[in-house]
């Protein structure tokens, strides 16, 4: 048995496929590399010592993702494939609805087909809109500010719905804080393309010396030091908690919305001086206007995810930032000086 995972040279879900085959699972990897490389796969072999099947294709392509289904003996998916940038979701919204709603449907109807009917599916936190926190599973969703995030809230639409309809499916949908960090051996990390719009990697190219200064967006919230607060999760910690959500689908016959964080924040000046000591150096930043649809805070109740799933974050914002530090200093450009 397999689990495929979409969207597994990504951010997420390479450091969820490091997890999956620590634990001796089976994986295949599907992805169109849109917004990753293979390299980050290669890396994923090298970290584990096991090899498993890649395929470059859409999830939009659906006789491509038959094919797929066809030669493996899948009997679970993990989907993270999607756009994910908040910003260019509000400037191209039929490009993030056809992307993110249609490829998801595709997968479903192929999924259907070939009788698989359990999956895991990458939310956010942000189905959540302007809530109070913290942020607990049964409180309200929909109210989002953005395609992005509609995108999201919609797709929970669709497997509630799957789900109202056959019982016989299991889904899992982990609602996402904040993913920073990278794993340990540095190999991989967060690789976003041109200038970073969050926080994280946005510092670790200041302290590398790509960007000059960071710009703090605006510092008269009403949190401890006026500066945003959010739950920031070390990815190596998200990715164990897919490894157990895989368990959670496999063993019962559910639809569960999951929040995956730590259960506190930090806010941005937190963040930028628990950095500068892990890398020794001043973090160059200045104070600016509020970014717009920016809450002063956000944190998740983490206590579902503890009960259903065993889960429970332990790697902390020292290690979230060392971590991101190895990672960012090691390959100063992402995994762009692997290509040929
Ligand atoms: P990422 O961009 O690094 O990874 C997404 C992967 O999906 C990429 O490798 C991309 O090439 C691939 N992809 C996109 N569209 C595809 C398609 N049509 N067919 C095949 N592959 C496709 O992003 P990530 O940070 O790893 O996020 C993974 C998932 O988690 C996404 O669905 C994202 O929306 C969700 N999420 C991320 C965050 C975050 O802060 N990183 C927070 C909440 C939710
Ligand atoms: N921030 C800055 N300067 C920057 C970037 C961010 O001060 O250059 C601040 C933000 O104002 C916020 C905090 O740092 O207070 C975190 O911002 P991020 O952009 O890193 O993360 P967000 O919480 O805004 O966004 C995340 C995910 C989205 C998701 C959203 C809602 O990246 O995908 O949470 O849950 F939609």
């Amino acid at each position: 048995m397999a689990i495929l995972v979409t969207g597994g040279a990504g951010f997420i879900g390479s450091h969820t496929c490091v997890e999956l085959l620590n634990a001796k699972e089976e994986i295949v990897v599907v992805d169109n590399y849109d917004n990753s490389l293979p390299e980050a796969l290669d890396r994923v072999r090298q970290i584990t010592g096991r090899d498993f099947r890649q395929y470059q294709c859409d999830i939009r392509d659906r006789e491509g993702l038959c094919r797929i289904f066809q030669d493996n003996d899948i009997d679970t998916v993990i989907h993270f494939a999607g756009l994910k940038a908040v910003g260019e979701s509000c400037e191209v919204p039929l490009k993030y609805y056809d992307n993110n709603m249609i490829g998801t449907i595709i997968l479903l109807e192929v999924m259907k087909d070939f009788g698989v009917k359990r999956m895991v599916f990458s939310s956010s936190a942000t189905v959540y809109g302007d809530n109070i926190v913290p942020y607990v599973e049964t409180l309200s969703t929909g109210n989002v500010t953005n395609p992005y995030g509609r995108t999201k809230y919609f797709i929970e639409c669709i497997l509630k719905d799957i789900y109202g309809a056959d019982h016989n499916w299991s889904i899992a949908l982990l609602r996402y804080f904040n993913p920073i960090g990278a794993h340990e051996s540095g190999l991989i990390g967060e690789n976003p393309n041109g200038i970073p719009s969050n926080l994280m990697p946005y510092v670790a190219q200041v302290a590398v010396g790509k960007l000059k200064e960071l710009v703090v967006f605006g510092d008269d919230y009403s949190t401890a030091d006026g500066t945003g607060v959010r739950d920031y999760i070390h990815v190596t910690d998200l990715a164990i908690g897919h490894v157990k959500a895989v368990d959670y689908v496999r063993n019962h016959r559910c639809l569960e919305a999951i929040n995956l964080g730590s259960g506190r924040g930090y806010s941005v000046l937190e963040v930028i001086h628990a950095f500068e000591k892990v890398c020794g150096k001043k973090i160059h930043y200045r104070v600016g206007p509020r970014r717009p649809g920016d809450l002063p805070i956000i944190y998740a109740d983490a206590k579902k995810a503890e009960r259903l799933l065993g889960f429970k974050t332990t790697r902390d914002l020292d290690k979230m930032c060392k971590d991101t530090w190895n990672w960012q200093s090691k390959n100063p450009n992402g995994y762009e000086q692997e290509k040929k």
